[in-house]
């Protein structure tokens, strides 16, 4: 049976923001750092990354609110790669999340610190979770892993670097995986690990996240090309200006579009056949990113 997919992602975004809100109110700092870095994160956004920690929560038999802290620590990353990859150094982007971008906001030292302030404060937060100790170390690892050169960072600078030139499939793929599809990974292994450390389910729910991630990456490069500032809550048209390098400036967008279908099909392949649960919600979810670009 279909599930109503506005009326979940709806659901599990209040409960995130209201959670955010309580987290918010328990730091007890007010300077100009905190208030950029609050500025960001309360700036809306879609909140994927949470809603689909809390997903994997479930698919493992957990609650979803038992994902909050991990999926908070998640979307404070998310934000702080958004915070950086809008600087002028990076992207050069002033519009986010339908405010102006952080540093156009606050200035560039205020948004450089208010992005390092989400990374260590994620941490925090995991640390002085309700986790169990082992959890605790096995997320903070992984999230070091899926962060730094083997990841985020490293991906963000390959496309940094990768402007102008002409990059293959395979290589665009590459920087995908490490900027967006590994923190997609996260997300499932975190929220399943969580409940458990059964390791055949969690890597079904890591391999849903690898591919959803790379469709997600594709998706948003394709809604660069057609779709408003307006709708998008940031510049449109600007990886062409910037001639990044993306799978629709290597293949063109009708390829593009197959290759985020094909992607969105492994992930739901990743999940089918094994026992966990929410198999419908992860399904509906993945068609319903597609659905942006169809
Ligand atoms: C934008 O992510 C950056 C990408 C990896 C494509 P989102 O499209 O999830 O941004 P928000 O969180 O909804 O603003
Ligand atoms: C960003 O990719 C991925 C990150 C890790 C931040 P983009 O540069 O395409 O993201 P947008 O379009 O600015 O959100
Ligand atoms: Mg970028
Ligand atoms: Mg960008
Ligand atoms: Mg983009």
């Amino acid at each position: 049976m279909a599930v109503d997919i506005d009326a979940l992602l709806k659901e599990k975004k209040d409960l995130f923001n209201d959670y955010l809100t309580t987290y918010l109110s328990s730091i007890g700092v007010d300077s100009g750092v905190y208030r950029a870095f609050a500025y960001s994160l309360c700036a809306g956004g879609k909140r994927i990354r949470p809603i689909l920690t809390m997903l994997a929560c479930e698919a493992m038999g957990g609650k979803d609110r038992d994902a909050l802290p991990a999926g908070l620590a998640i979307e404070m990353i998310h934000t702080f790669s958004l915070i950086h990859d809008d600087l002028p150094a990076l992207d050069n982007d002033t519009l986010r999340r339908g405010r102006p971008t952080c540093h156009a906001q606050f200035g560039e030292a205020t948004a450089i610190l208010a992005g390092d302030a989400l990374i260590f404060q994620a941490l925090s937060l995991l640390c002085s979770s309700f986790y169990s100790d082992e959890v605790k170390v096995d997320l903070c690892c992984t999230i070091s892993d899926v962060c730094g050169f083997r990841g985020l960072v490293q991906g963000e600078y390959e496309d940094v670097m990768a402007e102008g030139a002409q990059l293959d499939l395979v290589q665009i793929e590459d920087i995908y995986r490490k900027k967006t599809s590994r923190l997609f990974e996260l997300c499932m292994y975190a929220g399943g690990r969580i409940v458990s450390d059964d390791a055949a389910r969690i890597s079904s729910l890591r391999t849903y996240g690898t591919y959803l991630g790379l469709a997600y990456q594709a998706i948003d490069d394709i809604l660069d090309v057609t779709t408003s500032d307006t709708t998008l809550g940031k510049t449109s048209g600007k990886d062409l200006l910037q001639d990044k390098a993306t799978v629709v400036k290597a293949i063109g967008i009708d390829r593009a579009r197959a290759w985020a279908v094909a992607s969105t099909e492994k992930a739901l392949k990743s999940i089918e056949g094994s026992d966990l649960k929410k198999q419908t919600e992860l399904r509906d979810l993945a068609q319903w990113m597609l659905k942006r670009v169809m």
